[in-house]
């Protein structure tokens, strides 16, 4: 029954495929929006990358340059071979005059470099790099603005409102490729070259839609070739978007030098900058602004920003005295610990990763009595911060804990160390750098992983609590506590939880 079906899509197929082989070869294939992989013949899923209805009709012709017929006569050429011990020059680095954005890229702009900046419209990926150009070009460099996506009017009202307008910038709003690279060519070499944005540009050696990915990466591809020949550092700016219709930036990430990614919470006015890969520098770092009328400002102490809006005195908020890259930095982590309605309890977090929630809770059932199935728990990282680092579960169980029992935590006291399976507190790195940022915050005692104690060395004068395992915490959170119950409906417990924070800041003030 099967067989006459399968030959008739056997007839169907072939004889297409002869067609287009002899002719001018063109090549039509079926290219994932999201990642980039090709396939023959249409399919409701890729299967490189999971996503479902991404696959859409593109026409690779002359995705290489060079027709088949000439390349596989060409013989190739010799080229020398070197040594690792040979002198390279060291990688020549542009300051960009901007210390947030140096952090990240690891000291500034590396000569005949790309870079690639990633995120969500709106977040303001081309107000930082109107802002970059403009202060390379104050300095006197040759920086080239090239919009694919605003008229040169919008990007110099930009400019006005951040009152950036009279910085020698070379600006042009352009989408051919071919035209950039003929017109950057001319003249001096530009230092810096920001694209704004990869997927509106175009090049004639493909011929699909701009926005493809065959054109996104055909383009890059050039772009990436003119920063090497001609040593100018390329900023190319990509949005990213989760529907499929625009190709994203991924497919370029392979390609460039370092991926920057640029986030925020869209109703918060904190913006970090992290590189996501970086050939020339540390991807731990992260560069913190802020969005303000006139544009990003830099936050050179992004604690103080991200303890700025606390509410002291409250259960359930712990603060994290944290590392990102070189740099302590303290950030709130706020629990909620609430009876669930539902069968399946809910876990939501924001800012952490689930999994190591998941770890928390167990460890916290299994090993300290803290039986947490009968409520929906939610955490949050306070400022749209992400934390990686696994010394933050010390702070996340305390914040838990803290909503459970309904018992405030001492507002001046920081919070660091891992948590293993058996419920021990493991000592992580860096336990100086951040006590020092503690103490220089005002705070006034840290609980910390017992074996930490050792290394601690200029702790500025902190009352230090070690802990060897969880349930120590626990039982010490525990003590402070008033029964759930009372909670809501007595209204003295109120007044009292609305008095500590005037107590703590007498005490800290
Ligand atoms: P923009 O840089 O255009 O974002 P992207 O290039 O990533 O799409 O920034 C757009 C947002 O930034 C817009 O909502 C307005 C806001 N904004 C300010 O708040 N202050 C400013 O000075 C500027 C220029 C923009
Ligand atoms: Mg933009």
């Amino acid at each position: 029954m099967l067989a006459p079906d399968h030959s008739m899509l056997w007839m169907r197929i072939k004889p297409q495929s002869r067609l287009t082989s002899s002719m001018a070869r063109s090549t039509l294939s079926f290219v994932c929006q999201n990642c980039g992989a090709a396939y023959n013949r249409w399919q409701g899923k890729c299967d490189s990358c999971d996503e479902w209805n991404t696959l859409s009709e593109e026409d690779t012709t002359g995705a290489t340059s060079m027709p088949l017929s000439v390349r596989s006569r060409r013989k190739g050429r010799t080229f020398a071979l070197e040594s690792l011990t040979g002198k390279s020059n060291d990688a020549p680095r542009l300051p960009s005059g901007m210390t947030e954005l140096d952090r990240v890229t690891g000291g500034g702009f590396v000569r005949g470099s790309v870079l690639l900046v990633g995120g969500d419209p709106g977040i303001g990926k081309s107000t930082l790099l109107t802002q970059a150009t403009s202060i390379l070009a104050r300095a006197g460099h040759r920086a080239v603005y090239i919009s694919g996506e605003e008229a040169v009017a919008q990007v110099r009202l930009r400019a006005e409102r951040l009152g950036l307008a009279d910085a020698p910038v070379q600006l042009a709003a352009e989408t051919s490729v071919e035209d950039i690279v003929s017109t950057l060519s001319q003249g001096a070499v530009p230092r810096l070259i920001v694209i704004d944005s990869i997927q509106t540009m175009w090049t004639d050696t493909v011929e699909s839609a701009p926005g493809t990915v065959t054109q996104v990466r055909a383009s890059a591809q050039a772009l990436i070739r003119f920063a090497k020949k001609s040593g100018a550092a390329i900023i190319l700016v990509g949005h990213v978007t989760k529907d499929g219709q625009i190709a994203g930036p991924r497919v370029v990430e392979h390609m460039v030098d370092a991926v920057l990614s640029f986030e925020g919470e869209g109703s918060q006015q904190f913006r970090i900058l992290r590189a996501v890969k970086n050939r020339f520098g540390p991807t731990d770092e992260i560069g913190v602004f802020e969005m303000t009328g006139l544009g990003l400002r830099e936050v050179s102490n992004p604690s103080e920003l991200f303890l700025s809006e606390r509410d002291l005195g409250s259960p359930g908020t712990a603060v994290f005295a944290g590392i990102e890259g070189t740099r302590p930095v303290l950030v709130e982590l706020q629990a909620l610990v609430a009876p669930t309605t539902l069968g399946t309890p809910r876990r939501a977090v924001v800012g952490w990763d689930p999994s190591r929630l998941s770890m928390v809770l167990a460890v916290l059932e299994a090993h300290c009595g803290v039986k947490l199935s009968g409520y929906d728990v939610y955490l949050n990282v306070a400022g749209g911060l992400r934390i990686q680092e696994p010394a933050a579960d010390l702070a996340a169980a305390a914040a838990l804990v803290s909503s459970l029992v309904n018992a405030p935590l001492p507002t001046d006291a920081v919070y660091f160390g891992e948590i293993s399976l058996s419920g021990a507190v493991r000592p992580v790195a860096q336990t100086s750098a951040r006590l020092k940022e503690a103490a220089k915050l005002g705070f006034g005692r840290a609980v910390l992983p017992e074996s930490a104690r050792g290394e601690v060395g200029g702790d500025g004068g902190l009352a230090l609590n070690s802990i060897g395992g969880l349930t120590s915490l626990v039982a010490q959170i525990a003590a402070r506590g008033n029964p759930r119950n009372n909670r809501d409906n007595n209204r003295e417990g109120a007044a009292e939880k609305n008095a500590t924070p005037a107590r703590f800041r007498r005490e800290n003030g």
